[in-house]
């Protein structure tokens, strides 16, 4: 019965990401990542949503500084249909204000002690403004459509120091994303200054070469 129902989210598109977000479907996918980040490092988080994960973030790895990057942007278009921040939302921009608005209240203490940086805005936008080679790792979870993911892939190497890593979610085809995030992140495995370390439970893992 369980295994009928893990199969039935799988089939429909934006249910597995909604279904983990909700509590439906257990989040132990990323343990294996969680524990390979360094502690005390500077981190950050392309996508944050409701901030779950963020929190799991800074409960194992402990980071000294982890920045979280989202626009709280609500997509109306069709494109967006079974996206989490588009056609799955009830109340279109009002809810992202409102995801923002709990993520900024549930980090309020972190943020004030300066381990968390909260970012409203474009991946892209909000990357590119750090100085090249700051991070030691930044977790990829936004945009899933293949130019963003492309684009995240390409600036956040730029912005990780040599040897850290570069990860992300749903390596998975078949969702509302289609082969974005795989047609990506395999052609950016063909590249030179970054190796796969782990394709493994829907997250790939780069660590930079130089
Ligand atoms: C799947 S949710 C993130 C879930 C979160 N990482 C977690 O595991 O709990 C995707 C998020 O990406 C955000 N997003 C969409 N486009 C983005 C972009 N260009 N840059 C950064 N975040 C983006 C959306 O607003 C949404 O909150």
């Amino acid at each position: 019965m369980r295994l009928y129902v893990k199969n039935l989210i799988r089939r429909i598109p934006g249910a597995e990401p909604l279904a983990r977000a909700v509590g439906l479907a257990p989040d132990n996918l990323r343990t294996f990542l969680l524990e390979m980040l360094p502690k005390n490092s500077l981190g950050a988080e392309i996508g944050v949503w409701r901030g779950d994960f963020s929190a799991r973030l800074l409960e194992v790895v402990q980071p000294k500084q982890l920045h979280l990057i989202d626009p709280w942007k609500h997509e109306p278009s069709a494109m967006y249909k079974y996206a989490l921040y588009g056609g799955l939302t009830k109340r279109g921009q009002e809810e992202m204000d409102r995801h923002y608005a709990d993520v900024c209240a549930r980090f309020q203490a972190q943020a004030a002690r300066g381990q968390v940086t909260i970012h409203r805005g474009f991946s892209a936008d909000v990357l590119g403004q750090f100085p090249d080679a700051f991070f030691d790792w930044v977790y990829i979870d936004g945009n899933h459509l293949y130019e963003y993911v492309k684009k995240d892939l390409e600036l956040s190497l730029r912005k990780t120091k040599p040897g850290g890593f570069v990860a992300g979610d749903d390596y998975v085809g078949g969702q509302w994303w289609k082969d974005g995030v795989t047609k990506a992140v395999d052609e950016f495995a063909k590249t030179q200054a970054a190796e796969l370390v782990s394709l493994r439970d829907r997250q790939f893992v780069f660590r930079r070469k130089s």
